[in-house]
C-alpha cells in the first residue's frame, strides 16, 4: 500500500448518501464453467436444452491429453505447465508432465496471481515442493529460500509473468475443451453457439487477483460472448443444492434452514454458509455468514509428511535426499499420495519406498526394511491432523457465526473439493457434526462440484440467481481529509492546507459498506460520498479517489493503518475545463484565491463486483478510469 500523503489527493468530505437500482437479462447458449484450481483445474458445460435435465445435463470435460496420473481420474487436470527450450519451444501441460520431464515445471500459478500469497513463506515452500526441477538435477532443500526469492523479483520464466503463464495454461485447457465439445456437438454447430464462460475464483480473492484472472482468461481466447466470475464456494453450494433438490431427499430442505459449505482443495479450504429463504416456485438462498478460509488444503498434508519424515529419519539422512526426489510427482511422493488418497483413519500400514540417497537400507527401530518404510495409520493421522484440525476450526467458526447471527444451528455441512473426498477428513467433519446434531452431506461429484456449479450459475442468468443476498466480505470505503480535531485525530495525520491555512487530518477513513452488510443480488447497492478539493489557478486538476478495503471485524479509522488495503483507484483529469466553471473563494487565513472542485465517488456492489466511479455534476467524468492497485 502506498503512503497516503503521497498517493492520495486530500479531498474534503461533505456528505454521504445511499441509493439503489437494477439491471440484466439473457438468451440461448452453451455455458462453460472453468475452475482454475491451485493444483487441478476442471471444465464443465451445458447447453440450454440439456439444462432441462438438471445437474445430470451438466457434462464434464475429461479428454485431457497425456496419461492419467496414478492417483487421479480425469475429472480435473493438473494445473501445471512446462516450456521446452527453443528451438522447438513446445508446451507441456497437465498430465503430459511426468516426474522425469526435463523442462522446469511451473505449478501453483494460481497463487502467483494473488499478491498477498506471492510474498509469503508458506507459498514459497509450497511452490518449491510442487514446482520445477523434478528431474535428476539436484536441487538441495537449502535452495528453497533462493527459489522463493526469485518470486519477488523477475518473473520465473524469461519474458513470462504469472498472467502470461496462466494464459498459456488456460489456452491449452481451452484447446482440449474445444476439441471435446466440438466432438460432442459437431464443430460447425459448436462454432455457432453463443458461448458464455463462468470462471470461478476463491472467495478470498482480492479485486486485483480477480482482474488478473480475467486478463489471463481473455488472453486464452475462449471467444465468449459473456464472461462472469463466481466464487468457488458459491458455485459448489449451487451445485450441491441443485443435486439435493433433484434427489429423493429433496424435502430435507426447508425455508429457514442454514447449511455450511466446505470446499477442501489443494491449496485452500474455503467455507461459506447459506440460509434458504424460498423453496417454491424456485429456490432462493442468502449468505448467512461471511465466508472464511485458510491455506490448509491437501498439499499441506504432503508438506506435513516431509516434515514428519525429517523428524523420523533425522535431519542428516533427510538432507541427503535430493529435492527432486521429495517433490510432488517424485516416486516417493506419488506412493505417499496413493496412501493419502485412500486414507480413512484406519487400515493397514502403508509401504513407502525411500530414495537410496538417504542412506538407510534397513533399520528396525525406524520400521525401514529394504529401503521401504512401513508407515502406520497413527503416523498418517499425525500428518493429516494439522490440516484436518484447522478445517474443523473453520467449520466451527462458520457454525458459531451463523448462531451469532441469530439463525440457529446450521442443519447441514456440505463437503466438496479434492481433499473433501478424503474419507478421513470427511469422517472427522462428520464426527464433529454428529456431536452437534448437524448432518453431513457430499454431492455426487465432490471433486468437480465447483466447475459444475459454475455452469449451474451461468444457466441461471444474471439477476435471476439462486443467491438473493450476499454479505460484504470486508469494509469498503475511501480516505479523505477532515478538519483536524485534537484528541480525535492522530498528530501523525495532521497537516496544514496551504491554500486555506486550515489544520487538517489526512487519510481519514469513511466506510461506505460494512463487513457483513447485506448486498441483494437483484438490487445493486450504490453508495457514494461527496468530496471537495481546492486548487489554485496553476495547479494540476487531476482528482483521484481510492477504494479501500478492510477485513478486520472493527475497521481502522486511518488510511495509514496496515489493515487499510487499497483495492483500486479512480482518476479524473479536469485540466481541460475552464477555470470559470469552478466556484471561486478566498481564504481569510492565507489571503489566497482558490477554486473549489466538488465531486462524488460512487461504489456499486453487485454479484461480488464493485464499480467505482468518479462523478462530476452528476455524470461520470470523461477521463475516469478504474485501475487495480499494483
Ligand atoms: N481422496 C483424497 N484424499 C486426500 N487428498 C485428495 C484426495 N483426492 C484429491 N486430493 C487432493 O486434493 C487436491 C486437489 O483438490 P482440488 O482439485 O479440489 O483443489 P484445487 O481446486 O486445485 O485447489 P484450490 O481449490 O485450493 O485452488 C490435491 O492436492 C489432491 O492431492
Ligand atoms: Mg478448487
Amino acid at each position: 500500500m502506498l503512503p497516503p500523503s503521497r498517493s492520495i489527493p486530500q479531498p474534503y468530505r461533505v456528505s454521504q448518501q445511499t441509493t439503489t437500482n437494477t439491471m440484466g437479462r439473457e438468451e440461448k447458449r452453451i455455458v462453460i464453467g472453468l475452475d482454475f484450481g491451485t493444483t487441478y483445474s476442471g471444465v464443465a458445460y451445458c447447453d440450454d436444452a440439456a439444462a432441462k435435465e438438471g445437474t445430470s445435463g451438466v457434462k464434464l470435460v475429461m479428454g485431457w491429453p497425456g496419461p492419467i496420473t496414478q492417483n487421479a481420474t480425469n475429472e480435473k487436470v493438473p494445473s501445471r505447465i512446462a516450456y521446452n527450450p527453443p528451438p522447438n519451444a513446445t508446451i507441456l501441460w497437465g498430465n503430459q508432465i511426468k516426474h522425469n520431464t526435463k523442462a522446469a515445471v511451473h505449478a501453483c500459478m494460481k497463487l502467483r496471481l494473488d499478491e498477498k500469497m506471492k510474498g509469503s513463506e508458506q507459498f514459497r515452500m509450497l511452490l518449491a515442493f510442487l514446482t520445477s526441477r523434478m528431474t535428476g538435477l539436484d536441487v538441495d532443500v537449502d535452495e528453497l529460500p533462493a527459489l522463493g526469492t526469485e518470486l519477488d523479483g523477475p518473473p520465473e520464466y524469461p519474458g513470462k509473468d504469472p498472467v502470461d503463464m496462466v494464459a498459456d495454461y488456460l489456452t491449452e485447457v481451452r484447446k482440449a475443451t474445444w476439441t471435446e465439445i466440438g466432438n460432442a456437438y459437431g464443430d460447425e454447430m459448436f462454432a455457432q453457439m453463443r458461448k458464455e464462460l463462468v470462471v470461478t475464483v476463491p472467495a478470498v480473492w482480492s479485486e486485483r487477483a480477480k482482474d488478473l484472472t480475467l486478463k489471463a482468461v481473455q488472453r486464452a481466447n475462449f471467444g465468449a460472448a459473456k464472461t462472469m466470475l463466481v466464487t468457488e464456494p458459491e458455485a459448489a453450494a449451487i451445485y450441491t443444492l441443485k443435486c439435493m433438490r433433484e434427489g429423493i431427499n429433496k424435502d430435507d430442505i426447508k425455508v429457514g434452514d442454514v447449511f455450511v459449505l466446505c470446499d477442501a482443495g489443494g491449496g485452500t479450504v474455503d467455507l461459506i454458509s447459506y440460509r434458504i429463504t424460498q423453496v417454491q416456485p424456485t429456490f432462493r438462498i442468502e449468505e448467512a455468514a461471511v465466508g472464511t478460509g485458510d491455506k490448509c488444503g491437501a498439499t499441506y498434508v504432503d508438506k506435513e509428511f516431509l516434515a514428519w519424515l525429517e523428524r523420523w529419519i533425522g535431519p542428516d539422512a533427510y538432507k541427503k535426499i535430493p529435492a527432486a526426489k521429495a517433490r510432488h510427482g517424485s516416486q516417493m511422493m506419488t506412493t505417499f499420495e496413493t496412501a493419502k488418497f485412500t486414507f480413512s483413519g484406519d487400515g493397514e500400514d502403508m509401504d513407502i519406498r525411500l530414495p537410496s540417497e538417504c542412506g538407510i537400507d534397513t533399520d528396525e527401530s525406524l520400521n525401514i526394511d529394504d529401503r521401504t518404510l512401513s508407515f502406520t495409520k497413527d503416523q498418517m493421522r499425525t500428518v493429516f491432523d494439522p490440516c484436518v484440525n484447522r478445517t474443523l476450526e473453520l467449520v466451527d467458526g462458520q457454525v458459531a457465526a451463523v448462531m451469532k447471527a441469530g439463525l440457529g444451528k446450521p442443519k447441514m455441512v456440505f463437503v466438496v473439493g479434492g481433499f473433501g473426498r478424503n474419507r478421513y477428513l470427511y469422517r472427522r467433519i462428520q464426527e464433529y457434526c454428529t456431536e452437534r446434531g448437524i448432518q453431513t452431506r457430499q454431492p455426487a461429484w465432490p471433486w468437480s462440484a465447483v466447475a459444475r456449479g459454475a455452469v449451474c450459475r451461468g444457466l441461471e442468468g444474471a439477476g435471476a440467481g439462486l443467491i438473493a443476498v450476499r454479505l460484504a466480505r470486508k469494509f469498503y470505503g475511501t480516505a479523505a481529509s477532515e478538519p483536524f480535531r485534537p484528541g480525535v485525530h492522530s498528530e501523525e495525520d495532521m497537516y496544514v492546507n496551504e491554500i486555506t491555512g486550515r489544520k487538517m487530518a489526512r487519510g481519514q477513513m469513511t466506510w461506505l459498506c460494512d463487513k457483513g452488510d447485506r448486498l441483494p443480488d437483484d438490487t445493486p447497492r450504490t453508495m457514494n460520498i461527496e468530496l471537495s478539493r481546492q486548487f489554485e489557478p496553476g495547479d494540476e486538476r487531476e482528482v483521484m479517489g481510492v477504494l479501500v478495503g478492510c477485513t478486520d471485524d472493527v475497521p481502522c479509522r486511518r488510511f495509514a493503518d496496515d489493515a487499510a488495503q487499497v483495492i483500486c483507484r479512480v482518476r479524473a483529469d479536469f485540466s481541460d475545463m475552464p477555470l470559470s466553471s469552478f466556484p471561486k473563494s478566498r481564504s481569510f487565513a492565507t489571503g489566497k484565491e482558490y477554486y473549489e472542485l466538488d465531486f462524488k465517488l460512487e461504489a456499486t456492489f453487485k454479484s461480488d463486483v464493485i464499480h467505482w466511479r468518479l462523478l462530476y455534476q452528476g455524470i461520470e467524468y470523461g477521463s475516469t478510469t478504474v485501475t487495480y492497485d499494483e
